[in-house]
């Protein structure tokens, strides 16, 4: 195995917490280029455009975020600190809906704040270590999830297979090696031989852009296709599982992952091909009944017109419907795989 990404994170608080630093995403593969966020706003702007972006990453990104943020208000009371904490969490969480990773760290950091207060902590510096504690605890916990994920993921695949995957479930998504592709780099270091395919993922190509990048530059046998070849590709007989990662996993196990998931459970069902989504137990969310409950982000629609052309290709003025995710139904899903292990339909998370 080539020198993986793993070399930095895609997220990373420096020794000095006073600022957050990321990988601007939007720049791959292009160029490797850090950002260093210390306002609400800019990371709120960071997480909106995509320049951080994945359920775990952006989990993570608000729980610095918030904490960076709050520096501002060491000299208050706790109780001022706590309403000014209230506002900044509201704000991070609505940056994306899908994902329900922002609001469980978030809702965290949150507990240690009333905490504290409960327990007569007196001043703010002393609340505010705190919080950065916890935020470093979640990304700890995000490393070991996403490593257990892997090996139980990597149990279910055999070598010399072809695996197709969408979007981007790697370690630019998450603290460290990934949900849905961290079986692949495990079996990188295992040499299973694995062919893996990546769907571009239309429109923002996470696909090509992020799974493409990380996946060959660690020596991954990749192979870049179009969103609209899958079905072609799995009917070729070239698929031998789909592995996908997650934003939100309901209480009945329906899932959602980037648009163009649910078909892709669709056609892997049609060809007889296994579906398995991957993700930490921290993407469940009880409170969900069923994939209709899950907020869909849209976008604008000039990530669909003109993003990567260089003319806008559809006529102006056009009807656009832009939803970056889409809902795949639990019984389409072979298994959905988390550190706690491999579950099966009919799903029962508690
Ligand atoms: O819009 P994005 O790029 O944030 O969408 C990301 C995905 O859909 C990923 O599959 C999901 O967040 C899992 S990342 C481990």
């Amino acid at each position: 195995m080539k020198e993986p990404l793993f070399l930095f994170d895609s997220v990373a608080l420096p020794p000095e917490r006073d600022r957050l630093v990321i990988l601007d995403q939007t720049q791959l593969p292009g160029r490797e280029k850090f950002l260093e966020l210390r306002t609400k706003e800019e990371i709120y702007e960071a997480i909106t455009s995509l320049r951080v972006r994945g359920a775990p990453a952006i989990g993570i990104a608000a729980a610095y975020g918030l904490c960076v943020a709050m520096l501002d208000y060491r000299g208050h009371t706790p109780e001022d600190f706590y309403r000014k904490a209230e506002r900044i969490i509201f704000y991070l969480e609505s940056a994306r809906p899908t994902a329900v990773n922002p609001s469980v760290t978030l809702g965290r950091l949150r507990g240690v704040i009333l905490d504290a207060i409960s327990s007569g902590v007196e001043s703010s510096s002393e609340i505010l270590d705190l919080l950065f504690d916890e935020a470093d605890v979640i990304k700890q916990e995000d490393i070991e999830r996403c490593r257990k994920v892997s090996e139980y993921g990597l149990s279910l695949i055999k070598p010399d297979w072809g695996i197709l995957t969408h979007c981007n479930a790697g370690h630019l998504a998450v603290s460290r090696l990934g949900t849905a592709l961290g079986p692949l780099y495990l079996a990188l270091e295992r040499n299973y031989g694995l062919r893996i395919y990546a769907d571009e993922t239309r429109p923002l190509l996470q696909g090509a852009r992020l799974t493409a990048y990380e996946l060959s530059k660690a020596g991954a046998d990749v192979t870049l296709i179009c969103d609209n070849m899958a079905a072609l590709v799995m009917a070729k007989g070239l698929v031998d599982a789909v592995l996908v990662g997650c934003d939100r996993i309901a209480a009945n196990g329906d899932v959602a992952n980037k648009v163009g998931t649910s078909a892709l459970s669709i056609i892997a069902a049609h060809c007889h091909i296994p579906f398995y989504v991957l993700g930490p137990s921290s993407s469940v969310d009880t409170a969900s009944p069923d994939g209709d409950s899950i907020p869909i982000e849209e976008r604008d629609g000039e990530e669909i017109t003109e993003l990567w052309f260089r003319e806008r290709m559809a006529p102006e003025g056009i009807k656009v419907f832009n939803p970056a995710f889409d809902i795949t139904r639990a019984e389409m899903i072979s298994a959905i795989i988390t550190e706690d292990g491999i579950f099966r339909y009919p799903y029962n998370f508690k």
